[in-house]
């Protein structure tokens, strides 16, 4: 979404700040209800092979920076934070964002060069998962990448603004360094669409 406008660098420091790599802190993010120990120690199989997981920690950003976003981005978010990647492994493992429906997503690291975001189906599964009315796994992912459908392999853009949909299978691969992002999490019952009349 090229249209919207980058990030301050100040907002660019405190990122990185707010996202510093650290041995926290699952429990607090289990006892926040936002990840489960299963899912925080997950094993997924790649090429018969388990493999390990990476994970994302989220660090909180500043009143200043939620006023930006409201003025500059989308004046409706639910959520917005600053979030790594983190972890021995290469792969994230398959997985839909919770709660983040569709979120606007800016990248500010990539980690390496090879990182790749990568999205699946499951066979008999919608590609949109329904997550309001999913009773399996919390956040719904899935182990078994053998048998997973490959949809489409993108590498995000640095330091732009991109509109994601996070109830896609979806997990980072090829990456096994800290990748930094901010992401402003919307529901979609607050989009709004100006269409301007077409001018000659
Ligand atoms: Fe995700």
């Amino acid at each position: 979404m090229p249209h919207l406008p980058q990030v301050p660098d100040i907002f660019i420091q405190q990122a990185r700040e707010a996202a510093k790599d650290r041995t926290i802190d699952q429990n607090t993010q289990i006892l926040k209800g936002i990840h489960t120990t299963d899912y925080l120690n997950r094993q997924i199989t790649r090429n018969k092979e388990s493999v390990t997981t990476r994970i994302q920690q989220s660090g909180a950003m500043s009143p200043e920076w939620e006023q930006w976003c409201r003025e500059n981005i989308f004046s409706d978010f639910f959520e917005t934070t600053a979030r790594i990647s983190t972890g021995a492994s290469d792969t994230h493992g398959a997985h839909v964002d919770k709660p983040a429906k569709v979120r606007l997503y800016y990248l500010i690291d990539q980690g390496d060069s090879t990182a790749e975001t990568v999205f699946y189906m499951s066979p008999g599964k919608s590609v949109v998962h329904d997550a309001e009315s999913h009773t399996g796994p919390n956040p719904i992912h899935e182990l078994d990448h053998d048998k997973l459908i490959e949809l489409e392999r993108v590498q995000f853009p640095l330091h732009q603004w991109i509109l994601f949909n996070g109830y896609v299978l979806h997990a980072v691969e090829k990456n096994s360094s800290p990748r930094i992002n901010l992401t402003v999490d919307i529901n979609p019952s607050t989009f709004r669409f100006l269409i301007h009349p077409e001018t000659t």
